[in-house]
């Protein structure tokens, strides 16, 4: 694998070139170490490479790199340091041709002043929602700071909206590591908690999310990545016609403001049965109360396999491309959001602009409001206890 940077901008100042070179030779010495590691076998079309460039700089002056990611096989992501963004990923089709899969901004300014629909985003502290932003934790109460409606939504101005640090890591497929510590009582959480999450863009063409923390206090914690994908490559198409699976028997039923109501519920008999892969289309329209509720799916599935090892939990697959996006995941459930608040105001990538269900979230997680619902798995972090969650989003055709 080479990493490498590219062409410094000749306007930089001297402080940043002389960063950049000594950040070039940090990164060129590790490639040298390595070079030994990196075989060159006859299937390998590219060499997978790391490439940090300047991204943009936000209004109080802190600039934002963007590392592209190409794996062995020339699947492509683009990240960048604001919220830890995913802003592009290739993928293959059946004739092999490459197309964007996820759903991103035309220009900056929208990743840098708060990404309106958290976009590829890393999302926590607490990913989905927290009735009241209220919850207790060893008695004490916690005031959170509310964001939708009555509720806290994704760690209200939560990671998404923070500035990461990261570093590209040598070996077989290309890496970046991403950190950011979250101050004790940052939007109303108790705990410093120091996040690393991982993204690995591997030579079987997977993307990979390792999500570790650790807090000095006893705190909560629910993380997972909201990239919006859309199979088709043509975000015009909408995610409607792409069938999904999930393993899952139940889901949990929502209230008005979209807070689980307590219930697990059996989807047998539902629209919100995918056990066996349905076109997401299907059903979506039927006059259903929890329907109605989400403004079509925007609720959390439970896994039948509750193990908290790796498992497959279904998949996306777009019939005219073939293109097929497998989920594994250590956690218990899933997010299953058909892109419903998407309004119809922003620039899209490949044209127009982004409509209702031009995307589909599938956010990995602990079950929402889990602080508040006793009966639901803890997602309690103990102070010095390690989280470590790691969830798959792996591409191939059929
Ligand atoms: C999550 C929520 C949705 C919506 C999106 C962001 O997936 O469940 O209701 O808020 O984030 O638009």
């Amino acid at each position: 694998m080479v990493i490498n940077h590219n062409k410094p901008n000749m306007k930089k100042t001297f402080k940043s070139g002389v960063c950049l070179l000594l950040c070039s030779l940090m990164l060129l010495s590790c490639k040298d170490e390595k070079k030994s590691d990196m075989p060159e076998t006859a299937e390998t079309k590219t060499k997978s490479t790391i490439v940090k460039s300047d991204y943009a700089t936000t209004k109080e002056g802190v600039k934002i790199d963007k590392y592209t990611l190409t794996n062995a096989n020339g699947m492509k992501m683009e990240v960048i340091t604001m919220g830890g963004d995913i802003i592009s990923l290739t993928a293959p089709d059946k004739n092999g041709k490459f197309e964007d899969i996820v759903l991103g901004y035309t220009t900056p300014d929208l990743y840098l002043e708060g990404n309106p629909y958290f976009f590829g985003a890393i999302i926590g502290r607490y990913g989905n929602r927290i009735a009241k932003g209220k919850f207790t934790l060893d008695g004490k109460p916690y005031q959170l700071t509310v964001n939708d409606g009555p509720n806290s939504l994704h760690g209200g101005k939560g990671f998404d909206k923070r500035v990461w640090a990261a570093t590209a890591i040598e070996g077989d497929a290309p890496s970046i590591k991403l950190t950011y510590t979250a101050k004790d009582g940052e939007e109303g959480y108790p705990g410093n908690l120091k996040v690393t999450v991982t993204y690995v863009l591997s030579n079987d063409n997977a993307l990979e999310i390792s999500y570790e923390a650790e807090s000095d206090k006893n705190t909560v914690v629910n993380l997972t990545q909201h990239s919006y994908f859309n199979l088709s490559g043509n975000f015009a198409e909408s995610i409607e016609g792409q069938e999904l699976e999930l393993k899952a028997g139940k889901y949990l039923p929502v209230d008005a403001t979209l807070i689980p109501t307590g219930e697990l519920k059996s989807v047998t008999g539902t629209p919100f049965d995918f056990t066996k892969a349905k076109v997401i289309g299907k059903d979506i329209n039927l006059a259903d109360d929890q329907l109605k509720k989400g403004q079509g799916y925007d609720h959390c599935w439970i896994f039948d396999d509750a193990a908290n090892t790796m498992k497959s939990v279904g998949g996306v697959y777009h019939k005219a491309s073939g293109r097929y996006m497998e989920v594994l995941t250590t956690e218990p459930a899933i997010q299953f959001y058909s892109g419903n608040f998407i309004d119809g105001t922003k620039d899209s990538k490949t044209g127009g602009k982004y409509q209702k269900r031009s995307g589909l979230c599938l956010e990995t997680q602990h079950y929402p409001d889990s602080p508040n619902q006793p009966s639901f798995p803890t997602t309690t972090l103990k102070a010095g206890e390690k989280y470590s969650t790691k969830t798959t989003y792996k591409f191939s055709v059929k």
